[in-house]
Formats: C-alpha cells, sequence, structure tokens
C-alpha cells in the first residue's frame, strides 16, 4: 500500500483528495464517496450559502464517519459560508486564490481553533511560501496542466520547487493527474500525495449533467485552453488566473470577442445556466484538467481510487524498483 505522511496527519488510507471545486461540481454524495474509499473528499463552496452549506456538511456526516474538508476560494470568501462551515468542524479547511491583500493567518487561526488542519492550494512558490509562513499544515502545489483556475507553472518543475521552498511542510501535485502513474510521479518529485478534480468529475457520484461527463471521456487532453472567457461571462474578476477549460463552440464563439461578451454579459449569462441545465456541453464552459486525455470511462469514485492507489503501488514495486541495480 502506498502509505505517506499525509495520510498519517488525517488518519486517510490512500494519499488520494477529491479538490474543492465549486460552483456545484462537488456534491455530498461525491464528497463522502471519496473519503468511505480511503481518500479524502473536500467540498467546495462557491456558489453556495451558509444555510444551504450547512446542509451538505450534514449529509456529508450522515454518508460517512471518515474525514473530510471544505474549500474556500480566499478572494470571494462571505462570512456567513466560512462560519457554517467552521461550525461543521471538518478535518479539513482548504483554501486558495487569496487576493495580495488579504491576511491569510487570521482565516487559518479560526480554521485551526475549529480543529481543522489548513490546506492551502497554489499554482506559484511565492503564494506557497505566504501561506506556510501564516501557519498552513499542507500545501498543495497545483500545475497549469489542472481544470478550472490556474497559474502558469507546469506541476513538473513546480511541485519539487514546492516541497523544496516550503519543507519540512507535506505537499500534494495537484494538476494533469487521472491515475497511478500520475500518483507515482508525484511522489517521486517529493509530494506526499496528490489531489484530483477532472477525474473525479467523471465519476458515477459526480453532480455533472451526463453529456458533460461524456464530453470529458471524449476529450483527447489537446483540446484545453487557458481563457478568461469563462469568468467574463459569469461578470467575475478573478485575482491574476485564467482557467482551463474545454475548447468547445462556447469558448469559440467568444474567443478575441471578449469586448462583444462584455457587453452581452447578462444574456449569456442566462444562456450559460441555461445550456448547463440542459446538458449542452457545447454551449456552457467546461472546467476541465488536460487529464482528460487519460479519463476513457466514467467510474465510481471508490473504483477511481482504489485503482489509482494500486496503480501507483504496481509501478513504484514491479517498474521502479527493479530498475534500480547494485553496481
Ligand atoms: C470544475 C472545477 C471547479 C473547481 N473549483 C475549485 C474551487 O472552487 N476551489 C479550489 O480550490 N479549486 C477548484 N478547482 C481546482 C481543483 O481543486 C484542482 O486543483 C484541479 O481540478 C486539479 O487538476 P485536475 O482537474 O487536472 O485534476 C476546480 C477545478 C475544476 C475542474
Amino acid at each position: 500500500m502506498v502509505h505517506t505522511r499525509f495520510c498519517d496527519l488525517l488518519g486517510i488510507r490512500h494519499p488520494i483528495v477529491l479538490g474543492g471545486m465549486g460552483g456545484g461540481a462537488t456534491v455530498a454524495a461525491l464528497v463522502a464517496a471519496v473519503s468511505n474509499s480511503g481518500g479524502l473528499g473536500i467540498l467546495g463552496t462557491s456558489g453556495t450559502d451558509g444555510s444551504k452549506l450547512k446542509a451538505e456538511a450534514e449529509a456529508i456526516r450522515r454518508a460517512t464517519d471518515k474525514p473530510f474538508g471544505i474549500n474556500h476560494l480566499l478572494f470571494e470568501v462571505d462570512e456567513e459560508r466560512f462560519s457554517a462551515a467552521l461550525a461543521a468542524r471538518p478535518a479539513v479547511a482548504s483554501f486558495a486564490w487569496a487576493r495580495p491583500d488579504q491576511d491569510l493567518r487570521s482565516y487559518f487561526d479560526r480554521s485551526h481553533e475549529a480543529g481543522c488542519k489548513v490546506m492551502y492550494m497554489g499554482g506559484e512558490v511565492p503564494e506557497t511560501v505566504r501561506a506556510a509562513e501564516a501557519g498552513a499544515d499542507i500545501i498543495v502545489a497545483q500545475g497549469t496542466e489542472a481544470g478550472g483556475h490556474v497559474a502558469w507553472m507546469a506541476s513538473l518543475p513546480l511541485v519539487p520547487m514546492v516541497v523544496q521552498a516550503v519543507a519540512p511542510l507535506p505537499v500534494l501535485a495537484a494538476g494533469g493527474i487521472a491515475d497511478g502513474r500520475g500518483l507515482a510521479a508525484a511522489l517521486a518529485l517529493g509530494a506526499d500525495g496528490v489531489l484530483i478534480g477532472t477525474r473525479l468529475l467523471a465519476s458515477n457520484e459526480s453532480p455533472l449533467h451526463p453529456n458533460f461527463k461524456q464530453a470529458i471521456v471524449r476529450s483527447d487532453g489537446h483540446d484545453t485552453v487557458l481563457t478568461e472567457i469563462p469568468d467574463v461571462a459569469a461578470g467575475r474578476i478573478w485575482p491574476g488566473a485564467m482557467s482551463r477549460a474545454l475548447r468547445n463552440d462556447f469558448i469559440q464563439r467568444w474567443a478575441g470577442r471578449e469586448w462583444a461578451l462584455r457587453q452581452n454579459q447578462r444574456a449569456v449569462a442566462q444562456s450559460v445556466l441555461e445550456a448547463r441545465k440542459q446538458g449542452d456541453a457545447d454551449n456552457a464552459p467546461l472546467f476541465i484538467g488536460q487529464d482528460a486525455g487519460l479519463i476513457d470511462a466514467i467510474k465510481s469514485a471508490a473504483e477511481i481510487v482504489e485503482g489509482m492507489a494500486a496503480e501507483a503501488e504496481e509501478i513504484i514495486k514491479n517498474r521502479l524498483a527493479v530498475l534500480v541495480r547494485s553496481r
């Protein structure tokens, strides 16, 4: 079994974490399924409110007695939602995307007082050092291959840089990881585990419309793009990030015409909501990572987590260990 100090820190079986994806991409059923299979499920909170969050956390508790986490996008943190999350006493309070002027320590201290371990995800070394200095317990190094909002550095150089910069804190690698090969590679880079998103969006328990899950299966991973179009369409200003999304009709329609999109923002936002509801994967943004090219079937969260752990173990024991010869 692949076991790291990250597993010990949280009392979990596999060093595999469901990223707290917002906008309804994570729900109690998915979070609980990942935690029940020995990983750590994290619930996203963007787009929800305090009372819905409370209900969702209660649903997770009913479905699992294992540790789980709750995620916060710091630049748009909302006090009612944040207090509701702490009141749920998750094992992990995870954070990402702080504004440069935000005081991380106050959020981290309050999370610690609520009994949570603090996880912070960043895509650049200085950002992760800032979080480590503010008292984070676990750092996530997110490479630009990831789905959703990302920075510019690829995981291969970023992960070891972050491991070194925030030592001795445990680091998780995120971005581009969808199977045991990715987990084994992340461990080789010095990470203590992985945080994944896209792979689990294409799971039975994911709340995505089946057509969006099929779009992930169909993607060859070469068809994603870094773009501001989904944020412009949502009327949202994200601090210093593009998002990685499928280059579908929606993105192609507005590429290079962001000014026109701004002019029509309200109408487009409404049509995106409608397209999402109808499962029209051509006419709404779909945030996915380059690892969509590694995903060829929709599986249960348990199959994904356990399969990933077993494949990484097999690679380390049978493929990598035999490469070492005594001279
Ligand atoms: C649809 C979607 C929504 C996301 N929302 C959030 C979020 O609200 N907070 C966060 O910290 N990360 C968010 N992420 C990023 C994930 O936590 C994670 O870093 C990423 O999915 C890892 O890359 P992968 O998709 O290649 O596995 C989101 C990712 C996706 C695909």
